[in-house]
């Protein structure tokens, strides 16, 4: 017995958002075989488009594979094949595609004994590995579909967010690493009351405009005064890209993720196609190659 799982690609953050919210990217993804095998335990015998460790406890996935696989304990073992689509340290959520992957496809062979979004709690130990901290806000809506809201950590409580229909992500990943941990070490613990108050205005406006469908409340939110300002200095060009995708039409625009990848959101494929030319234009007069992904976020 086996299946073929896709793990979508995600952004996480969305500005005012920081570890609690994200959106899955519709058609980019990395590809998992899960087989039942005789032997008991999680194995991972294939890895193809990237150079990971296959030691279980070494591995993303493989971390995320047995938490679950431990959980349950069956009589027969899991042997596993990752295809990476997803670059590690692009800021679209490869190691939460990896660990979410892992967790769901473990679960359909053992005969669903967790809902999805138990599952999510078995992944974000993969998730850990990664970038040295249980954050769910890629793993969630790369389980979950759509935008997820980690409304609290301890315990675990995720919502589903219901997203218009003329929404539509651009992403530009230029082919720079930026590891996680990195990207979270510049980080300060400690924020200014008058910060924080800005952030939960923005995050109940971007909320509150998904649930309307109220396009200009959604770009009126997204603005990120915590975690922008830290992280920029690691984005080529970001500033740049910002002025054109704003001049062409795109309702918000940031970080995805610890980057490297920028986003933009806009309302209707028209706007998101003339976002998309205005990031290559910016990106085309660089050394740095890069893709950009266009996709619809409901
Ligand atoms: N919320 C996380 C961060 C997402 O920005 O560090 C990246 O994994």
């Amino acid at each position: 017995e086996e299946i073929k799982v896709f793990c979508p690609a995600t952004i996480a953050n969305l500005n005012c958002g920081f570890d609690v919210l994200g959106v899955c990217i519709n058609g980019i993804g990395d590809e998992m075989i899960f087989r039942k095998t005789n032997q008991k335990g999680i194995k991972i015998v294939k890895i193809e488009g990237a150079n990971l460790p296959y030691e279980t406890h070494l591995n993303v996935a493989g971390v995320a594979a047995q938490a679950v696989y431990n959980a349950i304990n069956p009589s027969f073992g899991i042997e596993i094949e990752i295809y990476k689509k997803i670059k590690a340290g692009s800021g679209i959520g490869s190691s939460s595609a990896s660990a979410a992957g892992a967790a769901f496809g473990v679960n359909e062979l053992l005969g669903k004994p967790f809902t999805k979004k138990e599952l999510i709690g078995f992944a974000i130990k993969g998730e850990a590995l990664a970038s040295g901290s249980e954050h769910a806000d890629n793993v969630a809506p790369c389980m979950l579909g759509g935008f997820t809201l980690i409304r609290s950590y301890n315990p675990l409580d995720i919502i589903e967010i219901p997203a218009p229909k003329s929404l539509y992500a651009v992403v530009l990943h230029p082919h720079i690493e930026i590891k996680t941990a990195d990207a979270r070490a510049l980080l300060s613990p400690n924020v200014s009351l008058k910060n924080a108050v800005e952030q939960s205005g923005n995050l109940a406006g971007l909320i509150a405009g998904l649930y309307t469908s109220d396009y200009q409340l959604i770009g009126r939110s997204l603005i990120d005064k915590l975690v922008e300002p830290l992280r920029k200095q690691l984005i080529p060009y970001f500033d740049e890209v910002k002025t054109g995708v704003e001049n062409a039409g795109a309702l918000g625009f940031g970080i995805s993720g610890a980057g490297p990848s920028m986003f933009a959101l806009c309302y209707g494929e028209d706007t998101a196609n003339k976002v998309n030319q205005a990031m290559n234009i910016v990106y085309s007069n660089t050394k740095i190659s890069f893709d950009v992904y266009l996709s619809s976020v409901n």
